[in-house]
């Protein structure tokens, strides 16, 4: 067994009835600018979250900190109760259990799709190509890409890409799923296939964790709405109550441009 696989054991005092992810008072400064003043809330397994809130208010920076990649100045963060702000964590492990897509697909240009999606569970964690190439395969006619394999980044159009990126995310098998923004820098013709791929996950039982300027399939697709503004969660509810009836005027306001 592989260094990552032992530290990718969940806690031993985590069962799955409690939550996947746990936040608690996450507070995250830049020098002297504090984005998030302390945010709470759990995610239970399977279910899927959109955090919504106006540019700058510290979302990427929040679903950053999940996997890591933001270190966070004060509070605690729990994945399958372990200790993501603990300085002696395996980053790698944590990695993979919680994948991460973004704007940016980030594929290897001179890969092909299988070879890009083939990548980190072979030369990361050193799993057998044989088994990975079947899985990536697999993978790629889930996103529906099948035939694209030997495709090239450059070949594909952004929407196709990104189905690359989330299915080279899926390869390492995470747990939960991070979403910032997948679709931004998307065509619309191509949005929709993107959202139906992420959608598909979420039926499956995917913890999923989206960032997203999407609105109606945020309110199509969440478990509960989490609305950021200024470092700090203003309000939040399940979609039917969230956008039927926000109360907070900052909801209200932003709500009002963007449905
Ligand atoms: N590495 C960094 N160093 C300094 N400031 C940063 C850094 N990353 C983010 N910030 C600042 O933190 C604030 C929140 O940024 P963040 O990217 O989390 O916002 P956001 O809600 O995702 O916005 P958007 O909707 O535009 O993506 C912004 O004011 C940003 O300039
Ligand atoms: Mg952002």
């Amino acid at each position: 067994m592989t260094r990552a696989t032992l530290a990718a054991t969940p806690s031993p005092s985590w069962t799955p009835d409690q939550p996947i992810v746990r936040l608690a008072d996450v507070h995250k400064s830049f020098g002297t600018f504090e984005v998030l003043k302390g945010v709470s809330f759990d995610v239970r397994k399977g279910e899927v979250v959109c955090i919504i809130g106006p540019s700058g208010s510290g979302k990427s920076t929040l679903i950053r900190c999940v996997n890591a990649l933001v270190p966070v100045s004060a509070g605690s963060i729990q994945v399958e109760g372990i200790e993501v702000t603990d300085p002696r964590l395996d980053k790698l492990a944590l990695r993979r259990k919680v994948g991460m897509v973004f704007q940016q697909y980030n594929l290897f240009p001179h890969k092909t799709a299988l070879q890009n999606v083939m990548m980190a569970p072979i030369h990361v964690l050193g799993q057998e190509k044989r088994e990975v190439e079947a899985r990536a395969r697999a993978l790629l006619a889930k996103v529906r890409l099948a035939g694209k394999e030997n495709a090239y980044p450059g070949e594909l159009s952004g929407g196709q890409q990104q189905r690359v990126a989330i299915a080279r995310s899926l390869a390492m098998r995470p747990d939960v799923m991070l979403f910032d923004e997948v679709t931004a820098a998307l065509d619309p013709e191509t949005v929709k296939e993107v959202l139906v791929t992420i959608r598909e996950l979420a039926e499956e039982g995917m913890t999923c964790m989206l960032v997203t300027h999407e609105m109606s399939f945020a309110r199509d697709v969440a478990d509960h709405i989490y609305f950021t503004d200024r470092g700090v969660i203003v309000e939040h509810g399940p979609p039917a109550t969230f956008f039927a009836s926000a109360r907070d005027e900052r909801t209200r306001r932003f709500l009002s441009q963007v449905l």
